[in-house]
């Protein structure tokens, strides 16, 4: 203990498995990048505050720059005793340029603002060269393959019953919103979180009046956590990242569970490409959708994520409790999971196969009685007397064993309502129904092309 950075006040020994228990390096090394740069932005801070000369703060500035370097080409060697990647870093920093020099980086600077420092910025880079990209991708992927595939029609489900019929884009513009709706939620939280805690100290503040702004900018945050105490404690961020990546996932696993069904033998509608599929060890035949099972699958250790680390932050009191050192593993998967879940599913979209003919003959007559209704609403019947007399016909011809409303006779449609006339049977027909549905948000080909193109613009 008397070796650790805060041994001094130290007589005894921290029991072994304490430490491993106590220690944040296996997993949050993975904020080296950050650690550094906030170090670096620091030190100039003490730098225009005299407390750092010119040629230690260049020595300094070497140093991070090697231990970078160490870690991009992972040569960085743990030593026992770091307990997690400020200490480590440190430390390093020692060996590389001398203790003297290293020991003044953390003048007036505590871990507590250091962490969050370096969350932030992690976070940050996460959602700027990772899920912003990566959802922009997934969005065109599916737009693309929309544009290319709009004259497929399949049938529309509610309670997972035949429905009306609508265009397969019209499905894949569906989750392409969703997903247009969580880029434009992370850009929006992004705008909320990247706000700088550096310089407040380990609760109370800096005391050597540091220019906390110039941090900020250095940092590339929009500006500076105004109160001390919330700038050390404040993981608001965390869990409304999580939450952001809960609801994405929960979309991505409807996607995926819709995708499921398509692709049994029993739908065949879509067919996974191998790439995204597996077998059985048994069963020679077997072709599973391990893919999208995964997708829908993992969503629930997202959810888990975010639901453990509420639980965490409940009870912690004002301000850094060690409680807070959980918040790195549920954020790290979650961040992860949902990273490769939107490399999957642009994976498996891209390259699944359509049987547009299984979608096709999947459609029935019946899926067109609300389309029998507005034929009468045209010739001025009120909606819920056309919406009962459809009903009837659809009795009718199923009573007669007939196998749709469209092979019943115009007598038998004569003698449930005289207002039907010969041309009733223009009806049915799948495509002119789905045509119909030309107002914005519809199943009509200039409506969903134009939704397309609306997407386009927001991603
Ligand atoms: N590893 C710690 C964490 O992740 C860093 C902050 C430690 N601060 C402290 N006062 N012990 O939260």
């Amino acid at each position: 203990n008397t070796q650790k950075l805060w041994g001094g006040r130290f007589t005894g020994e921290t029991d072994p498995l304490m430490h491993l228990y106590n220690a944040s390096l296996p997993y949050d090394w993975k904020m080296y990048k950050a650690d550094l740069e906030g170090t670096r932005a620091y030190t100039s801070g003490l730098n225009k505050l005299g407390l750092i000369t010119p040629e230690e703060l260049v020595k300094i500035h070497y140093g991070l720059g090697e231990i970078k370097k160490e870690w991009d080409e992972n040569k960085f060697v743990r030593h026992p005793n770091d307990e997690d990647i400020h200490t480590a870093n440190e430390r390093r920093l020692g060996e590389i340029i001398g203790r003297d020099i290293a020991g003044k980086v953390h003048t007036g600077r505590s871990r507590n603002d250091q962490v969050v420092t370096d969350m932030r910025i992690f976070c940050r880079d996460t959602v700027n060269e990772k899920l912003l990209p990566g959802l922009k991708e997934l969005v065109n992927v599916m737009v693309k393959r929309a544009e290319k595939e709009i004259n497929y029609l399949m049938p529309g489900y509610t309670h997972l019953q035949r429905a009306q019929p609508i265009r397969w884009s019209h499905w894949l513009s569906s989750y392409a919103t969703y997903f247009t709706e969580d880029l434009k939620r992370l850009k929006e939280l992004l705008e909320r979180f990247n706000q700088s805690p550096l310089g407040a100290g380990a609760l109370a503040g800096h005391p050597y009046g540091i220019d906390r702004e110039y941090l900020a900018r250095e940092l590339g945050f929009q500006g500076v956590i105004g109160n001390s105490l919330v700038a050390v404690s404040d993981r608001d961020f965390v869990v409304e990242l999580m939450f952001w990546g809960t609801l994405f996932m929960n979309h991505i696993s409807r996607f995926a569970e819709d995708m499921i069904i398509y692709s049994t033998a029993e739908f065949g509608f879509i067919k996974l490409n191998d790439a995204y599929s597996t077998g059985s060890s048994l069963m020679p035949q077997k072709k599973n959708a391990d893919s999208l099972e995964l997708l829908r699958g993992k969503s629930g250790r997202v959810f888990g994520d975010l639901a453990g680390f509420l639980m965490s932050l409940k009870g912690v009191p004002s301000t850094y409790d060690k409680d807070m050192q959980e918040d790195k593993e549920s954020l790290f998967d979650c961040l992860t999971t949902a990273e490769h879940s939107i490399l999957i599913a642009t994976g498996v979209i891209s390259t699944l196969s359509v049987n547009s003919e299984n979608m096709v003959n999947a459609l029935t007559v019946d899926m067109l009685a609300t389309d029998l209704a507005d034929y009468l609403v045209r010739k001025g019947v009120p909606f819920r007397e056309t919406h009962r007399i459809s009903g009837e016909c659809v009795a009718k011809a199923e009573n007669l064993n007939l196998s749709g409303i469209d092979k019943l006779p115009l007598e038998q449609y004569k003698s449930i309502d005289s207002r039907f006339e010969a041309d009733l049977f223009d009806t049915f027909n799948f495509e002119k129904s789905v045509e119909r549905r030309d107002a914005i948000g519809g199943t009509a080909k200039s409506a969903i092309l134009k939704q397309l193109s609306s997407l386009q613009s927001q991603i």
